[in-house]
């Protein structure tokens, strides 16, 4: 197959970016893993790139007793060379220890807060971030509220991570509790993958051109398979991540969110509502999967150990805080079907594993094949259909498959390739996704948080699927770890007459 490749057409591009306002953040949680991975780096990259407040501050709460010096040097391991002298943004960091259930805890925080304010002669908006396990989040948020810290004379945001609770009610009880305290307004659920700069191209690529949108439809496109494929396993995961699995883990969050975004109808403006208007309208059309006996639409896999090249890959059964007989799946495949005028009868292929080939996720829009084969009388009777591929990582960019007239004989034909990589043409240099969601809180934009009736319906749509498999209780099919796949999501997908696209070759 050959491969072509486009040059960006022109230097100039519409940009808009804004500065922070000022404010700062309180971070519970801060002495655990995502602190050091994801926001301080994230926050970094953002005072490097002059978006961040000079009066920034971030302060650091948890159980750890740490002093500020302690912490800055935590934030200063977790900043790397991000910054050539990181001191003017590490400064401003600080630390409170204290017992998550306990008022003192949130006096001194609130103390905290109030000599900043007074330091800086200013009204700093404060953003409230959860980076904690879900178990802690009501007595937090309770004790935000009873100390009064969910007000102030600027704004007040409240940042949950995911898992938004664990089906639809103990997500709609969340809510409740949360709405207690908060409003809707002040409430920003993460889902990191709506923050990763291809998934949010989804938008520009389709709303953006105008020659796309005419053939994104049931009458042009055959089917489309959306894939997140993992080659890491659970890692230190464990104790979460068994009484969650794949289904709670990727599929209501990242899979429904990448889906919505491809499928749903162009909104009337760029404004949050709008947007989040016709994801919720998406969803809602998604059709209940079926149930048992018909029980077509998803398979559960769980990996098995392997020796990949020499070393030893443990199955996940004997992973740490994996219950030994767990029938926790890693892989699922599901077929959704969406009922509205744009895709009825079009099947939405989604999957997602862990300890697969290799990392790769991608979302491929699968075309019909020509309604006529005229070469056939010439002795072609069968050509691939094309197929655009948007590519979220790690090769960001963007393929599209087509057939063309190969030089030489009179007739060959061949598939070409043409291909848009962002690491070829903008370098590397991609954000992480979190550098845009931490900037689009301070900013007050919610575009790409989940509102609560877009994760209502989501959990809405596996709670059956989740209580069918609990009653079953059936065992997961097992597959090898660096599985490109395994007969029984192959049967899934070819019982339709369809194949999986082939994760290696991605
Ligand atoms: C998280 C899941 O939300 O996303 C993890 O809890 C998963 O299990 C991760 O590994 C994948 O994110 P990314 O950005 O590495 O694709």
């Amino acid at each position: 197959m050959e491969k072509i490749c486009p040059l960006v057409a022109s230097e100039q591009a519409l940009c808009v970016e804004s500065p922070a306002p000022q404010c700062g953040f309180v971070v519970f949680g801060a002495s655990g893993d995502l602190t050091k991975r994801k926001l301080i780096p994230a926050l970094a990259n953002l005072f490097k790139r002059g978006l961040l407040d000079k009066g920034f501050f971030f302060l650091g709460c948890g159980r750890k007793n740490l002093s500020d010096e302690d912490f800055r040097k935590i934030a200063a391991e977790a900043v790397g060379n991000i910054l050539p002298a990181p001191e003017k943004f590490l400064n401003n960091f600080y630390y409170t220890a204290g017992d998550y259930g306990d008022k003192n805890f949130y006096g001194n925080i609130k103390k905290t807060l109030a000599e900043f304010d007074k330091k800086t002669d200013a009204n700093f908006g404060r953003v409230f971030y959860l980076s904690l396990p879900p178990l802690l989040y009501p007595q937090v948020i309770q004790n935000l509220g009873q100390s009064d810290l969910n007000k102030h004379n600027s704004f007040v945001r409240l940042v949950v991570e995911k898992p938004f609770g664990r089906d639809l009610q103990s997500a709609a009880e969340l809510n409740d509790y949360l709405s207690k305290w908060f409003i809707e307004e002040q409430v920003y659920r993460i889902d990191h993958y709506l923050g990763k700069e291809t998934v949010q191209n989804i938008m520009m690529f389709r709303f953006a051109n105008s020659i796309f949108e005419p053939i994104w439809n049931r009458d042009y496109i055959d089917h489309i398979q959306i894939t997140i494929a993992e080659s890491i396993g659970i890692e230190t995961r464990g104790g979460y991540y068994d009484k969650s699995g794949a289904l709670r883990d990727m599929f209501v969050n990242h899979m429904l969110s990448m889906l919505s975004l491809v499928a749903m109808e162009p909104p009337a403006s760029f404004a949050a509502e709008h947007i989040r208007d016709e994801k919720v309208k998406f969803l809602r059309s998604i059709r209940p999967f079926s149930l048992p006996p018909q029980n077509e639409d998803i398979v559960r896999g769980q990996y098995a150990g392997e020796n990949i090249n020499g070393k030893n890959i443990l199955a996940y059964r004997q992973e740490t805080d994996v219950e030994k007989n767990s029938k926790t799946e890693t892989y699922i495949a599901a077929r959704l079907f969406v009922d509205n005028w744009r895709w009825q009868g079009v099947p939405f292929y989604m999957r997602t594993g862990k300890r697969l080939a290799k990392r790769v996720t991608e979302i491929a829009i699968i075309f019909k094949k020509v309604p006529h084969l005229m070469f056939a009388s010439a002795g072609i009777d069968e050509l691939p259909a094309n197929t655009l591929v948007l590519k979220i990582q790690p090769k960001e960019g963007i393929s599209l498959f087509f057939e063309a007239k190969r030089p030489g004989p009179k007739l060959c034909i061949g598939t070409l390739q043409m291909d848009f990589n962002y690491a070829e043409i903008f370098g590397t240099d991609t954000p992480d996704a979190y550098e845009r969601l931490l900037l689009d809180c301070m900013l007050g934009d919610q575009t790409l948080f989940t509102r609560i009736d877009d994760v209502k319906i989501a959990w809405g749509l596996i709670d059956n699927v989740l209580n069918t498999w609990k009653q079953q209780d059936l065992e997961p099919f097992i597959y090898p770890a660096g599985s490109e796949s395994f007969p029984e999501a192959d049967a899934f997908i070819q019982k339709d007459g369809r194949n999986w696209r082939k994760i290696s070759e991605m």
